[in-house]
């Protein structure tokens, strides 16, 4: 079946979710963190999923904003850096993360194409309008769908669906690309054609389904959604 829809996961997939501690850790008075910011970054990203599963199994759901604070501050326990000035530098960094640098490149090659093109996150829309504002792709995204809609985290089915409805499509006309392997392999299992941007060379996520593509970064997206 033809491709007629990209969809895209935003953090960690077109948002670089490790560049808010990078560079906090960059900044002047910053030597502990400059010691162990990947562990940090690491940590944060890992509390904040977890959060997110654990809301969704649990039936309590929270604006992603509130999962974000929370496994901040875990992270910052865990690493004895509770310092409140530290804290708010680190959160106002996620709202204005770095996009990946092939990022509007690609974008642009899938609007020349003529494809439709879309996030869908967990993020909340406040938070997803400042990531796409400051990474300048505004103009390349038909839509930013978030869950907020449904109040349910990834992976349940029904955020994948906001994309069938929204576009009036089937499954099978939407290329659905994400950097984590655990929200591609939902997306197959729902039945989208998925791509998994593997940059960290990460073994395959053991779940029911499995992404349909492995890639190394979004460089070739364009590629498969028209072939
Ligand atoms: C998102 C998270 C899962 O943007 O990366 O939905």
């Amino acid at each position: 079946m033809t491709i007629s829809v990209c969809i895209f996961d935003a953090y960690g997939t077109l948002f670089d979710v490790a560049a808010a501690a990078r560079v906090a850790a960059s900044e002047p008075g910053q030597e502990k963190l400059a010691a162990i910011w990947p562990k940090l970054a690491e940590d944060w990203r890992r509390k904040q999923l977890e959060y997110t599963w654990l809301r969704a199994v649990m039936r309590q759901h929270t604006d992603f904003w509130t999962v974000t604070q929370d496994g901040l501050d875990w992270a910052l326990e865990a690493a004895g850096l509770s310092d409140p000035d530290l804290r708010e530098r680190l959160l106002s960094l996620y709202w204005e993360l770095a996009a990946y640098p092939e990022v509007p490149g690609m974008l642009q090659r899938l609007k020349a194409a003529g494809l439709q093109t879309a996030i869908l996150s967990n993020g909340s829309p406040d938070m997803l309008a400042g990531a796409v504002r400051s990474a300048g792709i505004d103009d390349m995204l038909d839509d930013t769908l978030s869950v907020d809609s449904v109040g349910i985290f990834k992976p349940d089915a029904s955020v994948y669906r906001l994309v069938t409805n929204r576009f009036d499509c089937t499954s099978d006309r939407v290329l659905f690309t994400s950097s984590n392997g655990w929200d591609a392999a939902a997306a197959a299992g729902f039945g989208f054609r998925t791509a998994w941007v593997n940059r960290a060379g990460q073994p395959m996520d053991r779940l029911p389904a499995c992404p349909h593509h492995v890639l190394s970064d979004l460089t070739t997206i364009p590629d498969l959604a028209t072939r």
